[in-house]
């Protein structure tokens, strides 16, 4: 672990995350892309910050999150830890591995998990993928990298389902999910991300798993909730799926602020004198 982080203390780790699990007390977790964001988030309590390759669509306007690279990837993370790190160096900060970084070998997958931890101090990397994937987890983590799953929608596989339709509704592909689940657990990763599943199965899967289950789109029984920062903030005017909860407007608040500011250059009343040396 980060001294620097050490030092500040009551840094969210894998063991803070299972206490809370058996504790009853729910995570929080979202998504952040960048430096100033992560030292807000940071500050309001968030308890895990995900650096998502969701970045591929929100940062960067993709209609999927398949182009974003690794260095891209690596480019946002260090944003987030710096971002952490200047304020309580509280939330633990998992960086999404992207497609195709690690699903050619597990000698790849475990370079480029090592590659992210390495160049950023994060202190977990998040895989899509259930059995498929299980040799790799193991190996990721059997050299100490804590491994986050991700189950259900699983973005990265949206050429494959043709849409984004809510996962896992008919019984095969729900003992499939609760199979994939236990044998990640077993594999090692720490904690699962299930998203856009039905709340019975997500209940199911987070009463049968010792680990954490974070859900999105999945209910309010999973071990806690995550979104896209964008989403909850009301950044992007076009997207409102019935799982995210807006609980601001900066959409219009930006966009206010921008006229704003474009009126008063035009106008010649920005800057002031008190505005100008
Ligand atoms: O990339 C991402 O933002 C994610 C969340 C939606 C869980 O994987």
């Amino acid at each position: 672990m980060n001294q620097s982080i050490q030092q500040k203390g009551a840094h969210v780790t894998t063991r803070r995350l299972l206490d809370m699990k058996q504790n009853g007390e729910k995570i929080s977790m979202l998504t952040a892309y960048d430096y100033t964001m992560a030292r807000i988030l940071d500050r309001a309590g968030v308890d895990v910050l995900l650096v998502g390759d969701s970045a591929s669509n929100v940062f960067s306007g993709h209609s999927t999150t398949l182009p974003i690279t690794i260095e891209e990837m690596i480019y946002h993370a260090k944003a987030v830890v710096g971002g952490v790190h200047a304020e309580s160096g509280r939330a633990m900060v998992v960086t999404d591995m992207p497609f195709m970084s690690y699903q050619l070998s597990g000698e790849e997958a475990l370079r480029n998990a090592g590659k992210i931890m390495k160049e950023h101090e994060c202190d977990a990397v998040k895989l899509e993928g259930g059995r498929v994937i299980a040799e790799t987890v193991k190996r990721i983590t059997d050299v100490g990298i804590p491994v986050m799953g991700h189950l259900g929608l699983m973005p990265q596989s949206i050429y494959k389902y043709g849409s984004y339709r809510v996962r896992a509704q008919e019984e095969k592909e729900a003992e499939e999910l609760l199979e994939d689940a236990k044998i990640l657990e077993q594999a090692g990763a720490f904690a699962i991300v299930v998203e856009k599943i039905p709340s019975s199965l997500a209940a199911e899967v987070t009463r049968s798993l010792t680990i954490p289950i974070i859900g999105i789109g999945a209910g309010v029984e999973c071990d806690g909730q995550v979104l896209v920062i964008n989403d909850i903030l009301g950044l992007n005017r076009e997207f409102h799926p019935r799982f995210v909860r807006q609980y601001a407007d900066l959409n219009t608040v930006i966009e206010h602020a921008a006229k704003q500011y474009v009126e008063d250059v035009r106008q010649g009343t920005f800057p002031s004198v008190d505005e100008s040396y």
